[in-house]
């Protein structure tokens, strides 16, 4: 069985909880695209992991795999394994496989992000990792490798022929170039090359070997429909196809394969970063929801814009990602508001419509029509079933449903492991 798992919103919907919570009956948990400017937060009992890179499945008995598609840190990845072993989870070659074309992020990367931000009159709000310039080395062909990593003599002479280059670009931008060829970051890439050896292997083949053996494996997005470079709100995008269909292209599954596309859906939205949010609230009400939501970047801390649960985005995600179903998370993080609203329109140049306009710059100009259903005043928190949420926070949920035509399978009412339940029955 294969199975992809995608944001359906900006990112940040609570995936890794969720992947989390599937992976027990999961043999392989792999990451398709994006690098370390995610982050997925999981509670096990009183331990908060924050993992960039691996996936979520590591906590558990499937074995996590990086794909080609990412781009990888490896100073990241390695902090990481070192702050899983220091809680008593094994991180082993036979846990942990990174495809050996999985494409570096230099320093030089993270420089230019960086750069290229601060020179930009109108901001992206980036997350400074070197996402992008990673990712345009890749489309360049003028990435380096985790297999050129771990091999010295090739690693020296792929970044000889790139490093003038790179100088260059830095220098165009008003940074010091110096960096490229610093003889100390080299050597610490070169150790990092040898401890990530190991690892290397052929993801491709890793899956399709395990499906054809009848095997469960699980492809895990990073960030979110809305932030995919090509369906998404550009220019306030990241640099990598985030919807289910880049799964397959990234880890080399083909689409008929295919068995269930999980959505991961938070019961209001959310953004980091600039570009448009149609339901955003600003003053007392939005501050109440990032409060009670821990609405702060795992990655960068920075506080998320919150806003009204917004269908047409979310017809957008369904009609991108072809969801089998879905686990609303967060749905805990409404208690206490009268009322709760649901966007299910947009005014548009003096008409109503019910799908996102294509461009930004149009979506930036929609004002949201608001459908209001009476809140709910219980705590969630250690609710166990659906039959045991208050009325209210049912009849908000099967109106989702009923709105969303796609079954929502699970519910998360806050950040532990235990804190999600099955509904098994479509409303
Ligand atoms: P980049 O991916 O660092 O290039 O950032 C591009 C945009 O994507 C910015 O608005 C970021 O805030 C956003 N972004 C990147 N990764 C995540 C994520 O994991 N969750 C939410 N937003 C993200």
């Amino acid at each position: 069985m294969f199975t992809i798992i995608t944001g359906a919103q900006f990112g940040d919907e609570g995936k890794g909880k969720i992947v989390d919570l599937l992976a027990k009956d999961y043999d392989i948990v792999a990451r398709f695209q994006g690098g370390n400017n995610a982050g997925h937060t999981v509670k096990v009992e009183d331990k908060v992991y924050k993992l960039h890179l691996i996936p979520s499945g590591i906590l558990l008995e499937a074995r996590a795999l990086i794909g080609p598609g990412v781009v990888l840190d490896p100073g990241v990845l390695l902090e990481e394994m070192e702050m899983l072993r220091a809680n008593g989870v094994v991180v082993s070659p036979e846990k942990l496989g990174i495809d050996a074309k999985t494409s570096i992020i230099m320093p030089y990367h993270i420089e230019l992000d960086g750069l290229r931000e601060a020179a930009r009159a109108k901001k992206i709000g980036t997350t400074k990792r070197g996402i992008g310039f990673a990712y345009i080395d890749k489309v360049a062909r003028e990435e380096l490798r985790l297999a050129d990593l771990a091999d010295e003599a090739r690693f020296l002479t792929r970044l000889e022929e790139l490093a003038s280059q790179k100088e260059s670009e830095i220098s165009a931008l008003g940074g010091d170039p110096a960096l490229v060829r610093d003889s100390a970051l080299i050597k610490k890439y070169l150790q990092f090359g040898k401890k990530l050896a190991p690892y290397i292997t052929d993801v491709s083949r890793e899956i399709n070997e395990a499906l054809d053996a009848g095997k469960n494996v699980m492809a895990e997005a990073a960030q979110g429909t809305h932030l995919d470079v090509i369906h998404g709100t550009q220019k306030f995008v990241t640099s990598s196809s985030t919807i289910a269909g880049s799964a397959c292209a990234n880890l080399g599954v083909g689409p008929t394969r295919v068995k269930n596309v999980v959505a991961i859906v938070k019961a209001y939205i959310t953004r980091v970063g600039e570009g448009p949010l149609p339901t955003e609230l600003s003053g007392e009400l939005g501050a109440r929801l990032q409060k009670a939501g821990g609405e702060f970047g795992t990655t960068t801390g920075r506080g998320r814009r919150c806003g009204w649960f917004d269908l047409p985005l979310l017809k957008k995600a369904i009609a991108l990602n072809g969801y089998t179903e879905i686990a609303l998370t967060k749905l805990d993080v409404l208690s206490e508001l009268e009322p709760v609203r649901i966007c299910v329109g947009y005014r548009y140049k003096g008409e109503t419509i019910n799908y996102p306009p294509e461009l930004t710059e149009a979506l930036a100009e929609c004002e949201p029509v608001y459908e209001e259903l009476p809140g709910w005043k219980a705590d969630l928190s250690k609710v166990q079933s659906f039959e045991e949420l208050p009325a209210n926070a049912q009849n908000y949920v099967k109106r989702l449903e009923e709105l969303m035509g796609v079954p929502i399978r699970y519910i998360s009412v806050g950040p532990g492991r235990a804190q999600t339940f099955k509904k098994e029955e479509a409303l």
